[in-house]
């Protein structure tokens, strides 16, 4: 059993990113959910956390709000991407219960001092959270077991040419948690694009029963809004990376954030000669599509049973 805490902007992926880890609870122990404003605001994304936590019936796991806005940047969303509310049109049941007191970094930090070792954190949003318990207490990065993310690319960008959105929206913040001194596993957009909805995929959610009502409409709104060839579920592939990491070729490297760039500011600089630079980051690849979607399905399967 592995544990995970995931921070994360819900936003359509990462709920299905959730979905992905409810659904392998013989696997994964989901320690806690904690948001950061991203796609959209974080009264949103927190909102949407809390939904998802009782409608993926994930008990009593805690969801912490975090931070609203990027360390200095001016705010960037994706409500274009993932609709005014963050779930596209997809509307769930207003949940029962509210958020944990107290702030995500605090969580963050008090949840990986009380277990050094075992917890993995899975960032699939902008990394302001994560940034800021690592200043604030440079000793998670000894107290975490992994850092698996979804974010930056070394070949392209989303949100622009050069950068993907989770770097691009608090670039400063990724920077730092890059250069804490622990190894950043990213799943960036080089495999995440890989991880598309197929028409084919897109049948096989449909027998989900009550859960196919979240994820059908929510890879049907997200594929008719992106342009890179279908519904790419990038922050399920985050977790996917927790639950069988033989999915992905990574191959370590230097992974540098352009802070200052006109053009290319969140660009994830992916230095793969290493020079004589110790690296920083596991960069994914390539992923194996077929053995992700059964992984990714399997779960699903085994949560609509539930
Ligand atoms: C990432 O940006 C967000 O819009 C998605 O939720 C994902 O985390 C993809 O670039
Ligand atoms: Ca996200």
């Amino acid at each position: 059993m592995k544990k995970v805490l995931i921070d994360c902007d819900p936003g359509i992926d990462d709920a299905l990113a959730l979905a992905l880890a409810a659904g392998s609870a013989d696997f994964l122990d989901v320690v806690g959910v904690t948001t950061v404003g991203g796609n959209v605001d974080l009264s949103l994304t927190t909102a949407n956390a809390l939904a998802l936590r009782e409608f993926l019936g994930m008990g009593d796991v805690p969801v912490t709000p975090g931070s609203a806005g990027a360390l200095l940047r001016q705010t960037v969303r994706a409500a274009h991407v993932h609709g005014a509310g963050g779930l596209g049109d997809v509307v769930l049941p207003a949940p029962e219960r509210g958020a944990s007191p107290g702030h995500a970094v605090d969580h963050i930090i008090e949840t990986l001092k009380a277990d050094p070792g075992e917890i993995t954190l899975v960032a699939v949003g902008p990394l302001t959270n994560l940034a800021l318990a690592v200043r604030r207490e440079p000793r998670v990065v000894e107290w975490a077991r992994d850092l698996v993310i979804m974010g930056g690319s070394y070949t392209r960008g989303n949100h622009n040419p050069a950068a993907e959105f989770n770097m691009l929206a608090d670039p400063e913040a990724a920077a730092v948690v890059f250069e804490a001194g622990w190894t950043v596993t990213m799943l960036g957009l080089d495999v995440t694009l890989s991880a598309v909805v197929t028409a084919d995929v897109l049948e096989r959610m449909r027998g989900l029963g009550r859960l196919s009502e979240l994820l059908v409409p929510a890879a049907r709104f997200y594929g008719v809004v992106t342009a890179e060839g279908g519904p790419a579920i990038h922050d399920a592939c985050a977790v996917a990376y927790v639950l069988d990491p033989s999915l992905f070729t990574c191959v370590p490297a230097v992974v540098d954030v352009e802070t200052m760039g006109q053009f290319t500011r969140g660009m994830t600089v992916t230095d793969f000669k290493l020079r004589d630079r110790r690296p920083n980051a596991l960069v994914a690849t390539s992923v194996d599509v077929e053995r992700f979607w059964d992984v990714v399905l399997g779960a699903y399967g085994k949560l609509a049973a539930r």
